[in-house]
């Protein structure tokens, strides 16, 4: 088993009968997801909440219940992965350009779970370039509002294109360096107008399940 399926496997432990779910997105979120499934064929009973149309398919495809907000008002745990974790388990999420649905997933759950690997544990957040994501009307204009807070956003790009999200929102991926102020920087962000969302995810998680290479799962909590 990989470092990311362990982390995947361990987590989906903490579901229980009954429970409503988000179900995160990544290569990461992938294996919980997969593991979970697995359960619900044992006769685990679970409706869950996907983070992205990628995820959607998947669950559907394994047979895991779906449900949507017209018919839950919240959700019991959400299992998600992370781009970088710091020791407050504070968070870079939104490489794979989900971001979005997922802080929206989490914002609605009694608790965040996050599935990584070893390799996504930092001191300081900011290594991984942040996603910010913006509308595609004036893009260029929140460009420059954002370069105006510290860095040269790059517009994500997929086969020569502009990334569209789920959403139907551009990605900018926004090198700040050194983020020393996460709690700051998220709020700083929130006042553009033309940011959507962005993927620091601060006191948002609950539990981090780390999958290491030598085959184990550790678990950070909050406040610990
Ligand atoms: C999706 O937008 C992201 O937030 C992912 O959860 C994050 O990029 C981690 O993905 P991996 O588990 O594939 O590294």
């Amino acid at each position: 088993m990989n470092a990311k399926q362990i982390a995947g496997q361990q987590a989906a432990s903490y579901v229980e009968d009954g429970m409503r779910i988000g179900l995160g997105t990544g290569s990461t979120a992938y294996w919980a997801i997969h593991a979970i499934a697995d359960r619900v064929k044992q006769g685990l009973k679970i409706e869950a909440i996907p983070t992205s149309k990628g995820t959607e398919k998947l669950a559907l495809e394994l047979g895991i219940p779906l449900t949507d907000f017209s018919r839950v008002q919240n959700l019991d745990l959400t299992i998600d992965g992370a781009d970088e974790v710091d020791a407050k388990l504070q968070l870079i999420k939104g490489g794979g350009g989900a971001l979005f649905r997922e802080k929206l997933v989490a914002a609605a759950s009694d608790q965040l779970i996050i599935v990584v690997d070893e390799t996504k544990e930092v001191d300081v957040l900011g290594a991984f370039h942040l996603p910010v994501e913006i509308a595609v009307f004036a893009w260029e204009t929140t460009v420059r509002r954002i370069s105006g807070i510290g860095c040269t956003p790059r517009l994500r790009q997929k086969a020569g294109q502009a990334y569209v999200t789920d959403n139907g929102n551009y990605i900018l991926d926004c090198p700040f360096g050194s983020i020393m102020d996460p709690a700051g920087l998220s709020h700083q962000l929130d006042a553009i107008i033309g940011v959507v969302e962005h993927g620091l995810f601060v006191n948002m998680a609950d539990r981090v399940v780390i999958g290491t290479s030598g085959g184990e799962a550790r678990v950070r909590e909050k406040g610990f």
